[in-house]
């Protein structure tokens, strides 16, 4: 059985495998570009983050109705059941569904659908973290915060990704302030194609608590000690690192090193369904190739429960 673990980075339309695409996509009455399955997997090959981002947002116009976002997620979270997952903080993209005119309560509701039993149905707990798109403008960020604010007691934080280099996470600075002072929490993707000057920047303008990604942090040693002074957390993707290409390979990942520069690193699965394997099986990859020992991979799961939003009295249940 799989270690128990929280997973803290994750978007969930990145875990849409190309079978549930193709469900919806027949549900909906749309024809994809792709002509069936195996040609579709075909294309997940990626020669850095925008390669990606262009299939992972062209995919998701299958996604209409509340019942493909609830179908979406009860499928991740049986999955991630699986791979020994007892707590899921969860990435969405709305401006991702509302540019292409799906209402931001379709998405909500849907993705709470299948949230709201998950404890009781998959023994996964769930917090949702809503993420504003850094390649669009400051005022479609602020606009989404806005759709928000009446659904807040089912959102419990902000975050920001899609394209890094090239948008600062300073560029958000008004928006995440006003996300805290509704109260939310604070996550940022930051040093993933991106210099580790966006993850400074991150944590000292946005306030980021944990920072996603972050393995551009060891370019810069006074970084490295901050981080590990603080323990402000770093959710690692290993398998997405290596599959757009900001690692060459699984081998010369950082982790180790970031570890062993007294990091409170987590690893987690990014998009699984793009990057050839869920939460669990990045552990094992990381394991495998990085030479981890089995008590590493539990200081990874206690650091995940540490890394993560939950109550103290939660988290020592867990841990
Ligand atoms: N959106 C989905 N996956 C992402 C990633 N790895 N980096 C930035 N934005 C993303
Ligand atoms: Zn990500």
């Amino acid at each position: 059985m799989p270690i128990p673990k929280a997973e803290l980075h994750v978007h969930i339309e990145g875990t849409l495998e190309p079978e549930l695409a193709f469900e919806l996509a027949r549900r909906n009455g749309i024809t994809l570009k792709h002509p069936g399955v195996a040609e579709l997997r075909e294309a997940y090959s990626f020669d850095d983050l925008q390669s990606f981002l262009h299939l992972y947002y062209e995919l998701m116009d299958v996604l209409r109705t509340e019942a493909d976002f609830r179908d979406l997620a009860a499928a991740y979270l049986e999955r991630a059941a699986a791979q020994g997952v007892r707590h899921a903080e969860i990435f969405f993209d709305p401006q991702a569904h509302t540019t292409r005119g799906v209402p931001f309560e379709t998405v909500l509701n849907g993705l709470n659908s299948a949230l709201e039993d998950s404890e009781d149905r998959y023994g996964v707990s769930t917090a949702l973290i809503l993420c504003f798109l850094r390649d669009h403008p400051v005022d479609d960020a602020l606009a989404t915060l806005e759709a928000a604010r009446p659904h807040l007691e089912h959102i419990s934080g902000v975050g920001l990704d899609s394209a890094e280099v090239g948008h600062p996470p300073g560029k958000f600075a008004e928006v995440f302030e006003a996300a805290g002072r509704l109260g939310l929490r604070r996550v940022a993707h930051a040093g993933e194609e991106g210099p580790a000057a966006y993850v400074r920047e991150a944590l000292e303008v946005l306030g980021a608590e944990r920072i996603d990604h972050g393995i551009r942090s060891l370019d810069d040693p006074d970084l490295v000690e901050h981080l590990a002074r603080t323990q402000v957390p770093l959710t690692v993707c290993p398998f997405s690192n290596v599959r757009l290409r900001a690692v060459d390979t699984l081998a010369d990942h950082p982790l180790r090193r970031l570890m062993d520069a007294g990091l409170l690193v987590t690893v987690n699965s990014d998009d699984p369904s793009y990057f050839g394997g869920h939460v669990h099986d990045n552990y094992l990859g990381v394991q495998e190739h990085l030479g981890l020992s089995d008590e590493d991979l539990r200081t990874l799961a206690r650091n995940s429960f540490t890394a993560s939003f939950l109550s103290p009295e939660r988290r020592a249940e867990l841990i």
